[in-house]
């Protein structure tokens, strides 16, 4: 056995779980599921039999993992979070045969006390704010907020939004890497979305309001050195004014179109008592 499982935790077997994956107190491991490799699972968590978890996914506690769910790697799922696999759920009616699929895409967050209702596709890298209820398909990188979810902008793979550099691509003010919309779909032009993060970005430095507050001010003085330089021909992607960035960093970013929903397709040390295991 090559993953740590601790004392309360309940494992059935036949199961799949990946070396380096640790299961923390009162969580429960369903025969025939499959997980892969440096997985975390922590208190009170659940893994279904037909469930499919990818490497490195991070499970915070109180999160049911139920059949029909596939998440790739680099998930991660926040505290409380809720994933469902019946649109239509009645206690007099068995639809154990009928569960919907719901693919949670690679390096997606899932935020705190979410709910996402079974069919749906969660795009690569899409940031699923706390509380957020999301009923129909969400593009990679998408930031989703609210109740039922509206897009509000873009997050990078490091989990900071998207602002307009002064190439006129979306920059993530963390790593610099540089993003652009293209036939609707938003890619990193600095790394290929399979590609695995480069170990010196692995480790957060700053907050995240400390990035807010610096890009905001390199984004006002970008804006005040265009306002005094001559108009450049070829810009084609927005760019945010001083002022409009002080009161809504994302509010001339470029969305798509409102996304459809998808047809089904397819003794070991303590933990500390903290969100991201
Ligand atoms: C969405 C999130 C990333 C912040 O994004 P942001 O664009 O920087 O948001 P801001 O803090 O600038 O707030 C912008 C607006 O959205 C609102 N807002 C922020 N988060 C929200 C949420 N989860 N749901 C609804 N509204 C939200 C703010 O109140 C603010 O509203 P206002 O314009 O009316 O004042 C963050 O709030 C969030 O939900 N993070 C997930 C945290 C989490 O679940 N972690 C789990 C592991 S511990």
């Amino acid at each position: 056995m090559d993953y740590f499982a601790h004392p309360t935790a309940i494992i059935d077997s036949p199961c799949e779980i990946g070396a380096g994956t640790k299961i923390w107190h009162f969580a429960h491991i369903c025969a025939g599921a499959k997980i892969g490799a440096r997985c975390g699972f922590g208190q009170n968590t659940m893994v279904a039999g037909d469930a499919v978890v990818g490497d490195n996914v991070k499970v915070q506690n109180n999160v049911a993992i139920y059949g029909g769910t596939t998440i790739e790697n680099d998930v991660f799922l926040g505290p409380s979070c809720v994933l469902t696999n019946v649109t239509n759920p009645r206690s007099q009616v068995n639809r154990h045969s009928l569960y919907e699929r719901t693919l949670i895409r690679r390096g997606a967050t899932i935020g705190a006390n979410a709910t996402i209702v079974c069919g749906t596709t969660l795009g690569r890298y899409c940031f699923i704010a706390a509380g957020t209820v999301v009923a129909k398909d969400v593009p990679d990188y998408a930031l989703m907020v609210g109740v039922p979810a509206r897009q509000q902008g873009w997050m990078s793979r490091h989990g900071h939004r998207l602002k307009p550099g002064p190439d006129g691509s979306l920059r993530c003010p963390e790593s610099g890497y540089r993003y652009e919309l293209r036939d609707g779909a938003l890619r990193c032009l600095d790394l290929d979305e399979e590609a695995p993060l480069p170990a010196e970005f692995a480790v957060g430095k700053q907050v995240y309001d400390a990035f807010k507050t610096a890009s905001l001010i390199s984004t006002a003085r970008t804006s005040r050195s265009r306002l005094n330089s001559k108009p450049r021909s070829n810009a084609s992607c927005a760019t945010a004014s001083s002022s409009s960035a002080k009161k809504s960093p994302n509010s001339r970013l470029p969305l798509p179109s409102s996304p459809g929903r998808s047809t089904p397709s397819g003794s070991a040390p303590a933990p500390t008592p903290s969100c991201s295991r």
